[in-house]
């Protein structure tokens, strides 16, 4: 089956108690449980990422290169610093789904920024574990279109 990565930036591990308020009481692990079952309905399978270090990112978005067909990326607040994920998006040449829990442009204006989008597929925000669900079928959507 094609795989599909589900890749998770700084402080995502927390979800569940991390600001419960903006981000949802749900785990990442019940969001990938769930992305998986989804996915595999679907004939891919997912592999799940992690990290809160910047070059993590990057090496995992290198090594997708080879094992995956396409990425929903939750950058966290690399979104809004990180022209070395910009870099590595464009440079795997991947489609790549940028995914929030929250709705970035109706927060603190240092979130309104992203510089990722312009190298992603597309982007997904503001409807808490949802929006990773969104983001995975629109990246099923758009690897068969
Ligand atoms: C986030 C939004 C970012 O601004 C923030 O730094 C995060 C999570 C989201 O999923 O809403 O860590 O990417």
């Amino acid at each position: 089956m094609p795989t599909i990565l589900i890749l998770n930036g700084p402080n995502l591990n927390l979800l569940g108690t991390r600001e419960p308020d903006v981000y949802g009481a749900d785990t990442l692990e019940d969001i990938v449980d769930e992305l998986r079952t989804l996915a595999g309905a679907r004939g891919y399978e997912i592999v799940a990422v992690q990290s809160n270090v910047e070059g993590e990112l990057v090496d995992a978005l290198h090594a997708a290169r080879t094992s995956a067909v396409g990425v929903v990326f939750n950058p966290g607040a690399y979104t809004h610093t990180s022209i070395a994920l910009r870099d590595a998006i464009s440079a795997v040449e991947l489609p790549v789904v940028e995914t929030h829990l929250s709705n970035v442009h109706a927060r603190e204006e240092f979130r309104h920024t992203s510089m990722l989008t312009a190298v992603c597929v597309g982007v997904v925000g503001g409807f808490g574990r949802t929006s990773y669900r969104l983001a995975l079928d629109a990246l099923i959507s758009h690897l068969e279109s």
